[in-house]
Protein backbone atom coordinates (compact mmCIF):
# COMPACT_ATOMS: atom_id res chain seq x y z
CA UNK A 1 0.00 0.00 0.00
CA UNK A 2 2.87 2.52 1.17
CA UNK A 3 4.26 1.15 -2.05
CA UNK A 4 1.29 1.86 -4.40
CA UNK A 5 0.76 5.45 -2.59
CA UNK A 6 4.94 6.75 -3.63
CA UNK A 7 4.06 5.44 -6.52
CA UNK A 8 1.09 7.27 -7.55
CA UNK A 9 2.76 10.35 -5.84
CA UNK A 10 5.44 10.08 -8.47
CA UNK A 11 3.07 9.59 -11.29
CA UNK A 12 1.32 12.31 -10.12
CA UNK A 13 4.39 14.34 -10.63
CA UNK A 14 5.54 13.29 -13.36
CA UNK A 15 1.94 13.44 -15.43
CA UNK A 16 2.05 17.27 -14.42
CA UNK A 17 4.84 17.60 -15.83
CA UNK A 18 3.91 15.94 -19.32
CA UNK A 19 0.19 17.28 -18.88
CA UNK A 20 2.41 21.00 -19.17
CA UNK A 21 5.00 20.32 -21.22
CA UNK A 22 3.80 17.75 -23.78
CA UNK A 23 0.49 17.55 -24.26
CA UNK A 24 -0.09 20.11 -26.66
CA UNK A 25 -3.02 18.23 -28.57
CA UNK A 26 -5.73 15.17 -27.61
CA UNK A 27 -3.53 12.52 -29.75
CA UNK A 28 -0.60 13.18 -27.55
CA UNK A 29 -2.62 13.09 -24.70
CA UNK A 30 -4.43 9.97 -25.75
CA UNK A 31 -1.19 8.26 -26.14
CA UNK A 32 0.07 8.43 -23.10
CA UNK A 33 -2.69 7.96 -20.69
CA UNK A 34 -2.99 4.19 -20.71
CA UNK A 35 0.20 4.08 -18.92
CA UNK A 36 -0.75 6.12 -16.29
CA UNK A 37 -4.04 5.33 -15.81
CA UNK A 38 -2.50 1.66 -15.46
CA UNK A 39 -0.83 3.19 -12.17
CA UNK A 40 -4.00 5.55 -11.53
CA UNK A 41 -7.16 4.52 -12.89
CA UNK A 42 -8.78 7.71 -12.05
CA UNK A 43 -6.63 10.10 -13.98
CA UNK A 44 -7.99 11.45 -17.55
CA UNK A 45 -5.51 13.35 -19.95
CA UNK A 46 -5.17 16.96 -19.45
CA UNK A 47 -6.77 16.46 -16.04
CA UNK A 48 -6.40 16.53 -12.55
CA UNK A 49 -7.42 13.93 -9.77
CA UNK A 50 -10.09 15.65 -7.05
CA UNK A 51 -10.81 13.70 -3.96
CA UNK A 52 -14.19 14.58 -2.56
CA UNK A 53 -14.38 15.44 1.41
CA UNK A 54 -17.52 16.53 2.26
CA UNK A 55 -21.49 16.61 0.99
CA UNK A 56 -24.03 18.82 1.79
CA UNK A 57 -27.59 18.33 0.67
CA UNK A 58 -28.93 21.58 -0.44
CA UNK A 59 -32.31 20.94 -1.59
CA UNK A 60 -34.46 17.78 -2.30
CA UNK A 61 -32.98 17.39 -5.56
CA UNK A 62 -29.18 19.49 -5.17
CA UNK A 63 -26.20 18.62 -3.25
CA UNK A 64 -22.65 20.45 -3.37
CA UNK A 65 -20.07 18.24 -3.76
CA UNK A 66 -16.08 19.81 -1.62
CA UNK A 67 -13.39 18.87 -3.59
CA UNK A 68 -9.79 19.02 -3.60
CA UNK A 69 -7.70 19.07 -6.33
CA UNK A 70 -3.94 17.66 -6.29
CA UNK A 71 -0.99 20.12 -6.41
CA UNK A 72 -0.78 21.73 -9.41
CA UNK A 73 -4.63 22.54 -10.70
CA UNK A 74 -4.73 26.08 -11.27
CA UNK A 75 -8.12 27.21 -9.88
CA UNK A 76 -10.30 29.55 -11.15
CA UNK A 77 -12.38 32.79 -11.17
CA UNK A 78 -15.66 33.16 -9.53
CA UNK A 79 -17.92 32.13 -11.96
CA UNK A 80 -16.09 29.61 -14.23
CA UNK A 81 -17.08 25.62 -14.04
CA UNK A 82 -14.73 22.47 -15.05
CA UNK A 83 -15.49 19.51 -16.38
CA UNK A 84 -15.85 16.97 -14.50
CA UNK A 85 -15.32 12.93 -14.72
CA UNK A 86 -15.63 9.40 -13.05
CA UNK A 87 -15.45 5.96 -14.03
CA UNK A 88 -18.54 4.27 -13.61
CA UNK A 89 -18.21 0.59 -14.85
CA UNK A 90 -15.38 1.10 -17.02
CA UNK A 91 -16.61 4.30 -18.73
CA UNK A 92 -15.73 8.08 -18.41
CA UNK A 93 -18.67 10.07 -17.37
CA UNK A 94 -18.07 13.46 -18.35
CA UNK A 95 -19.90 16.76 -17.29
CA UNK A 96 -19.65 20.21 -17.00
CA UNK A 97 -20.51 21.87 -13.53
CA UNK A 98 -20.02 25.48 -12.14
CA UNK A 99 -18.20 26.69 -9.17
CA UNK A 100 -20.42 28.09 -6.43
CA UNK A 101 -17.75 29.12 -3.66
CA UNK A 102 -14.53 31.42 -4.26
CA UNK A 103 -11.17 31.87 -5.63
CA UNK A 104 -10.40 32.73 -2.01
CA UNK A 105 -11.58 29.81 -0.85
CA UNK A 106 -10.10 28.11 -3.06
CA UNK A 107 -6.44 29.72 -2.18
CA UNK A 108 -7.41 29.47 1.51
CA UNK A 109 -8.65 25.84 1.94
CA UNK A 110 -7.51 24.35 -1.30
CA UNK A 111 -11.16 23.28 -1.78
CA UNK A 112 -13.66 23.92 -4.27
CA UNK A 113 -17.80 23.33 -4.22
CA UNK A 114 -19.63 22.22 -7.51
CA UNK A 115 -23.49 22.25 -6.63
CA UNK A 116 -24.86 19.70 -8.95
CA UNK A 117 -28.84 19.81 -9.13
CA UNK A 118 -30.06 16.04 -9.88
CA UNK A 119 -31.03 15.52 -13.61
CA UNK A 120 -33.47 12.63 -13.65
CA UNK A 121 -32.33 11.80 -17.30
CA UNK A 122 -28.43 12.23 -16.54
CA UNK A 123 -26.03 9.50 -15.77
CA UNK A 124 -23.42 11.42 -13.80
CA UNK A 125 -25.91 13.77 -11.69
CA UNK A 126 -27.34 10.49 -10.60
CA UNK A 127 -24.31 8.66 -10.57
CA UNK A 128 -22.59 11.63 -8.14
CA UNK A 129 -26.11 12.03 -6.06
CA UNK A 130 -26.53 8.10 -4.96
CA UNK A 131 -23.26 6.22 -5.58
CA UNK A 132 -20.31 9.21 -4.38
CA UNK A 133 -19.31 8.28 -0.98
CA UNK A 134 -16.37 10.94 0.55
CA UNK A 135 -13.04 9.91 -0.24
CA UNK A 136 -13.95 9.09 -3.72
CA UNK A 137 -11.61 10.18 -6.38
CA UNK A 138 -12.87 12.22 -9.80
CA UNK A 139 -10.68 14.34 -12.38
CA UNK A 140 -11.38 17.88 -13.33
CA UNK A 141 -10.37 19.50 -15.77
CA UNK A 142 -8.45 23.40 -15.35
CA UNK A 143 -11.24 26.03 -14.99
CA UNK A 144 -12.66 27.74 -18.35
CA UNK A 145 -15.88 29.99 -18.49
CA UNK A 146 -16.56 33.87 -19.03
CA UNK A 147 -19.83 34.42 -16.70
CA UNK A 148 -16.96 36.80 -14.52
CA UNK A 149 -17.51 39.66 -12.74
CA UNK A 150 -16.28 42.98 -14.02
CA UNK A 151 -12.69 44.17 -13.67
CA UNK A 152 -13.86 47.42 -12.06
CA UNK A 153 -16.59 47.12 -9.09
CA UNK A 154 -17.95 50.73 -9.85
CA UNK A 155 -21.08 48.91 -11.48
CA UNK A 156 -24.95 48.68 -10.84
CA UNK A 157 -25.33 44.33 -10.91
CA UNK A 158 -28.67 42.60 -12.01
CA UNK A 159 -28.77 38.77 -12.00
CA UNK A 160 -31.45 37.26 -13.56
CA UNK A 161 -31.62 33.39 -12.53
CA UNK A 162 -33.60 30.34 -12.58
CA UNK A 163 -33.17 27.26 -10.81
CA UNK A 164 -29.29 25.88 -10.94
CA UNK A 165 -28.42 28.79 -12.73
CA UNK A 166 -27.80 30.41 -9.43
CA UNK A 167 -24.33 28.74 -9.04
CA UNK A 168 -22.06 31.00 -10.71
CA UNK A 169 -24.31 33.95 -9.62
CA UNK A 170 -23.21 32.50 -6.08
CA UNK A 171 -19.83 32.61 -6.39
CA UNK A 172 -19.76 35.68 -7.73
CA UNK A 173 -22.01 36.60 -4.73
CA UNK A 174 -19.69 34.96 -2.35
CA UNK A 175 -16.87 36.86 -3.98
CA UNK A 176 -18.47 39.83 -3.45
CA UNK A 177 -18.97 39.34 0.25
CA UNK A 178 -15.98 38.47 0.84
CA UNK A 179 -14.35 41.92 -0.25
CA UNK A 180 -17.14 43.81 1.35
CA UNK A 181 -18.48 45.08 -1.77
CA UNK A 182 -20.19 48.04 -1.74
CA UNK A 183 -22.08 48.36 -5.22
CA UNK A 184 -25.67 47.77 -5.38
CA UNK A 185 -26.48 44.13 -6.80
CA UNK A 186 -29.66 42.98 -7.57
CA UNK A 187 -30.38 38.90 -7.85
CA UNK A 188 -34.14 38.02 -8.92
CA UNK A 189 -34.56 34.27 -8.52
CA UNK A 190 -36.60 31.64 -10.21
CA UNK A 191 -37.57 28.31 -9.14
CA UNK A 192 -40.59 26.16 -9.44
CA UNK A 193 -41.41 26.12 -5.84
CA UNK A 194 -40.49 27.07 -2.31
CA UNK A 195 -38.52 24.07 -1.45
CA UNK A 196 -36.20 24.47 -4.95
CA UNK A 197 -34.36 27.72 -4.42
CA UNK A 198 -30.94 26.48 -3.53
CA UNK A 199 -28.54 28.73 -1.60
CA UNK A 200 -31.82 31.11 0.02
CA UNK A 201 -30.79 30.95 3.76
CA UNK A 202 -27.35 32.36 2.93
CA UNK A 203 -28.81 34.58 0.04
CA UNK A 204 -31.36 36.06 2.55
CA UNK A 205 -28.56 36.37 5.18
CA UNK A 206 -26.54 38.37 3.21
CA UNK A 207 -29.56 40.37 1.97
CA UNK A 208 -30.46 41.22 5.37
CA UNK A 209 -26.88 42.11 6.71
CA UNK A 210 -26.56 44.18 3.23
CA UNK A 211 -29.38 46.69 2.02
CA UNK A 212 -26.72 46.76 -1.20
CA UNK A 213 -28.54 42.70 -1.97
CA UNK A 214 -32.36 43.04 -3.02
CA UNK A 215 -32.91 39.90 -2.99
CA UNK A 216 -36.22 39.12 -5.26
CA UNK A 217 -37.41 35.33 -5.09
CA UNK A 218 -39.86 33.74 -7.19
CA UNK A 219 -41.91 30.69 -7.58
CA UNK A 220 -42.97 30.01 -10.89
CA UNK A 221 -45.27 27.01 -10.18
CA UNK A 222 -46.17 26.67 -6.65
CA UNK A 223 -47.68 29.48 -4.52
CA UNK A 224 -46.67 30.33 -0.66
CA UNK A 225 -43.43 30.13 1.08
CA UNK A 226 -41.62 32.95 1.50
CA UNK A 227 -41.25 33.99 -2.29
CA UNK A 228 -42.43 37.64 -3.04
CA UNK A 229 -43.00 37.07 -6.21
CA UNK A 230 -45.12 35.01 -8.40
CA UNK A 231 -45.05 33.24 -11.85
CA UNK A 232 -42.49 33.42 -14.69
CA UNK A 233 -39.81 36.48 -15.57
CA UNK A 234 -42.78 39.71 -17.01
CA UNK A 235 -42.50 43.16 -16.63
CA UNK A 236 -44.09 43.53 -13.00
CA UNK A 237 -40.90 41.28 -11.95
CA UNK A 238 -38.70 43.41 -14.25
CA UNK A 239 -40.22 46.47 -12.76
CA UNK A 240 -39.35 45.26 -8.74
CA UNK A 241 -35.96 44.31 -9.68
CA UNK A 242 -35.08 47.79 -10.98
CA UNK A 243 -36.86 49.95 -8.79
CA UNK A 244 -34.68 53.47 -8.33
CA UNK A 245 -31.68 50.86 -9.79
CA UNK A 246 -30.29 50.93 -13.35
CA UNK A 247 -28.09 48.08 -13.79
CA UNK A 248 -24.69 48.79 -15.75
CA UNK A 249 -23.98 45.29 -15.94
CA UNK A 250 -26.71 42.33 -16.36
CA UNK A 251 -25.85 38.42 -15.78
CA UNK A 252 -27.96 36.03 -16.64
CA UNK A 253 -27.95 32.09 -15.97
CA UNK A 254 -30.54 29.42 -16.53
CA UNK A 255 -32.37 26.81 -18.79
CA UNK A 256 -32.22 28.43 -22.52
CA UNK A 257 -35.71 29.17 -22.45
CA UNK A 258 -35.29 31.35 -19.49
CA UNK A 259 -32.29 32.90 -21.56
CA UNK A 260 -34.72 33.91 -24.58
CA UNK A 261 -37.79 35.43 -21.96
CA UNK A 262 -34.87 37.01 -19.98
CA UNK A 263 -33.45 38.82 -22.86
CA UNK A 264 -36.97 39.78 -24.24
CA UNK A 265 -37.72 41.18 -21.45
CA UNK A 266 -34.81 43.50 -21.07
CA UNK A 267 -35.15 44.25 -24.18
CA UNK A 268 -39.19 45.36 -23.30
CA UNK A 269 -37.02 48.13 -20.42
CA UNK A 270 -35.05 49.24 -22.55
CA UNK A 271 -32.03 47.52 -21.10
CA UNK A 272 -30.62 45.27 -24.46
CA UNK A 273 -27.99 47.76 -24.85
CA UNK A 274 -26.20 47.11 -21.62
CA UNK A 275 -23.46 44.77 -21.35
CA UNK A 276 -24.82 41.59 -20.71
CA UNK A 277 -22.88 38.38 -19.90
CA UNK A 278 -24.63 34.86 -20.33
CA UNK A 279 -24.53 31.23 -19.36
CA UNK A 280 -27.67 28.70 -20.38
CA UNK A 281 -27.98 25.21 -20.41
CA UNK A 282 -30.27 22.56 -21.91
CA UNK A 283 -30.48 20.80 -24.95
CA UNK A 284 -29.86 22.87 -27.88
CA UNK A 285 -32.79 23.76 -30.39
CA UNK A 286 -32.62 22.23 -33.50
CA UNK A 287 -34.17 23.99 -36.01
CA UNK A 288 -37.56 23.13 -37.08
CA UNK A 289 -36.62 21.40 -40.75
CA UNK A 290 -34.24 18.66 -38.60
CA UNK A 291 -36.39 17.84 -36.20
CA UNK A 292 -39.93 17.53 -38.37
CA UNK A 293 -38.40 15.92 -41.10
CA UNK A 294 -34.42 14.41 -40.86
CA UNK A 295 -32.83 12.55 -42.83
CA UNK A 296 -29.48 10.71 -42.53
CA UNK A 297 -25.88 10.71 -43.77
CA UNK A 298 -23.37 8.11 -43.66
CA UNK A 299 -20.74 9.18 -41.09
CA UNK A 300 -17.28 7.20 -41.17
CA UNK A 301 -15.17 7.06 -37.97
CA UNK A 302 -11.33 7.13 -39.29
CA UNK A 303 -10.09 5.06 -35.67
CA UNK A 304 -12.44 2.21 -35.56
CA UNK A 305 -13.48 2.07 -39.29
CA UNK A 306 -17.24 2.19 -38.76
CA UNK A 307 -20.00 3.76 -40.60
CA UNK A 308 -23.11 5.19 -38.80
CA UNK A 309 -26.00 6.35 -39.81
CA UNK A 310 -25.85 10.34 -38.69
CA UNK A 311 -29.49 11.56 -38.41
CA UNK A 312 -30.07 15.34 -38.52
CA UNK A 313 -32.29 15.36 -36.15
CA UNK A 314 -29.35 14.20 -33.82
CA UNK A 315 -26.26 15.81 -33.12
CA UNK A 316 -22.80 13.86 -34.13
CA UNK A 317 -22.51 13.86 -30.29
CA UNK A 318 -25.63 11.63 -29.72
CA UNK A 319 -25.36 9.41 -32.72
CA UNK A 320 -22.09 8.50 -31.86
CA UNK A 321 -22.87 7.76 -28.09
CA UNK A 322 -25.80 6.11 -29.47
CA UNK A 323 -23.69 3.65 -31.51
CA UNK A 324 -21.85 2.65 -28.22
CA UNK A 325 -19.06 4.84 -28.11
CA UNK A 326 -17.80 7.15 -25.87
CA UNK A 327 -16.06 10.47 -26.93
CA UNK A 328 -15.03 12.87 -24.42
CA UNK A 329 -18.26 15.50 -23.63
CA UNK A 330 -18.72 17.92 -21.31
CA UNK A 331 -21.54 20.70 -21.05
CA UNK A 332 -22.91 19.34 -23.89
CA UNK A 333 -24.31 22.35 -25.18
CA UNK A 334 -20.80 24.31 -26.51
CA UNK A 335 -19.27 25.90 -23.84
CA UNK A 336 -16.23 23.54 -22.80
CA UNK A 337 -15.36 21.91 -26.25
CA UNK A 338 -14.03 19.05 -24.33
CA UNK A 339 -16.05 17.25 -27.90
CA UNK A 340 -14.31 18.87 -29.77
CA UNK A 341 -12.79 16.68 -32.54
CA UNK A 342 -11.53 16.97 -36.07
CA UNK A 343 -13.69 16.21 -38.99
CA UNK A 344 -11.44 15.25 -42.20
CA UNK A 345 -14.62 16.27 -44.55
CA UNK A 346 -18.03 16.56 -45.10
CA UNK A 347 -20.16 19.83 -43.90
CA UNK A 348 -21.85 20.34 -40.22
CA UNK A 349 -24.50 22.76 -39.37
CA UNK A 350 -22.91 24.13 -35.86
CA UNK A 351 -26.17 24.96 -34.03
CA UNK A 352 -25.45 27.68 -31.50
CA UNK A 353 -24.11 29.60 -34.61
CA UNK A 354 -26.63 28.29 -37.52
CA UNK A 355 -23.40 28.52 -39.95
CA UNK A 356 -22.54 25.19 -42.05
CA UNK A 357 -19.37 24.60 -42.09
CA UNK A 358 -17.25 24.40 -45.49
CA UNK A 359 -16.32 20.56 -46.87
CA UNK A 360 -12.61 20.50 -45.69
CA UNK A 361 -10.89 19.59 -42.50
CA UNK A 362 -11.69 21.51 -39.45
CA UNK A 363 -12.31 20.85 -35.85
CA UNK A 364 -15.54 20.54 -34.83
CA UNK A 365 -18.02 20.34 -31.25
CA UNK A 366 -19.54 17.02 -31.19
CA UNK A 367 -22.01 18.07 -29.00
CA UNK A 368 -23.22 21.26 -31.22
CA UNK A 369 -22.69 19.70 -34.62
CA UNK A 370 -25.34 17.71 -36.91
CA UNK A 371 -24.51 16.80 -40.59
CA UNK A 372 -25.23 18.44 -43.88
CA UNK A 373 -23.40 15.96 -45.81
CA UNK A 374 -21.69 12.36 -45.52
CA UNK A 375 -18.86 13.55 -42.68
CA UNK A 376 -15.61 11.78 -41.58
CA UNK A 377 -14.35 12.29 -38.20
CA UNK A 378 -10.81 11.28 -36.79
CA UNK A 379 -13.01 9.48 -33.98
S1 LIG B 1 -19.40 18.91 -24.57
FE1 LIG B 1 -18.87 20.95 -24.03
S2 LIG B 1 -18.59 21.89 -25.97
FE2 LIG B 1 -19.30 19.91 -26.46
Amino acid sequence: METHSGLRHTTTRIRHWFRDAVFTDRTASDYFAPFFQAIDPDWVPGGTVATLERIYTETADTKTFILRPENGWKGFQAGQHVSLSVQVNGRYLVRTFTIASTPHRFRTTGTLALTVKRNPDGRLSNYLHDEMRIGARVNISPSAGEFLLPADLEHTLLYLVAGSGITPAMSHIRQLVEEGFTMPVTVLYYARSKDEHIFLPELRAIAKASPRLRLLVANTREAGGRASLQGRICLSHMEKALENRKPTQIYICGPRGFEVNAKSMLESVDLNEIAITTESFGGLALPASNRENPSSHPLRLLNSSQILDASTGKTLLETAEQAGLNPPSGCRMGICHTCKCRKTEGRVRNLLTGEISDAGEDIIQLCISVPETEITLDL
